[in-house]
């Protein structure tokens, strides 16, 4: 009755199933739903972050200023989310920055890599969302960090193996309040058990399950 989706699927799945609105506007499809004559799609990633920001950071997005590093399939379903909590600003980084450009809406920018130290403000929020410094490649990070980090960082990364990554492990060493992937693996899955039984398992158990098949 339902599949969960990765990569390479989530665009290739929109010919094969009526996409739902949420999952045209990020632009990808991480869940399937049979309805008797065909498939539903749907994306959880985005709303799975937002539920893992809110349950383990107890904060709101709203004013913030939001540096998102990444331009890739779990970046968009980032943007999506984080544009509808009122962030103070929202500024890009990409390894091909023509990606990045691509995702702007009217208010944002892409930044050089290289700025990255100098965006940096107060209270600022970044969402690391490439695939570096993910298992097996975890000694490897995607910027580096200034010396010294302004008060109030939140550093997110998407990546769940290694949790922390080497990256978050030097925004935490930094000062920075930190949030790791794994919360985000857990709340898609429960989104989309959700919307395939209607019925919304805990966390816990999930988290728990989550880190024993991890080690
Ligand atoms: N926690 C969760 O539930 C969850 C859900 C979805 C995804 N994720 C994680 O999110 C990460 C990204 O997934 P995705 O689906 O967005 O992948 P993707 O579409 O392939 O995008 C990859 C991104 O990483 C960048 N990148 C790759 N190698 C790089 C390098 N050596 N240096 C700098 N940038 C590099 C790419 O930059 P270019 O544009 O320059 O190539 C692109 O921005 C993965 O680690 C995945 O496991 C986690």
């Amino acid at each position: 009755m339902g599949i969960n989706l990765t990569l390479p699927l989530k665009e290739v799945a929109f010919s094969h199933c009526q996409p739902s609105q949420e999952a045209s506007a990020i632009g990808a499809i991480n869940c399937l739903r049979w309805n008797g004559q065909g498939w539903d799609g749907h994306n959880t990633d985005g709303q799975g972050w937002l539920d893992s920001f809110h349950e383990e950071l107890a904060t709101t997005i709203q004013g913030r200023k939001v540096l998102v590093v990444g331009a890739g399939g779990a970046c968009r379903a980032i943007l999506h989310k984080v544009r509808g909590q009122q962030p103070a600003g929202l500024v890009l980084f990409n390894r091909t920055p023509e990606r990045a450009q691509a995702l702007l809406q009217p208010g944002e920018r892409v930044a050089a890599w290289t700025d990255f130290p100098t965006e940096l403000e107060p209270d600022c929020l970044v969402v690391q969302t490439t695939s570096v410094g993910m298992w097996p490649h975890q000694e490897q990070i995607p910027l580096e960090w200034p010396d010294a980090l302004p008060s109030g960082v939140i550093a997110c990364d998407l990546i769940y193996n290694p949790s922390p990554t080497l990256w978050l492990q030097q925004a935490a060493a930094k000062g920075a309040l930190t949030l790791d992937g794994c919360g985000m693996l857990v709340h898609q899955a429960i989104r989309a058990i959700e919307w395939w039984t209607g019925q919304k398992p805990e966390s816990a158990p999930m988290r728990a399950a989550l880190q024993q098949s991890l080690k």
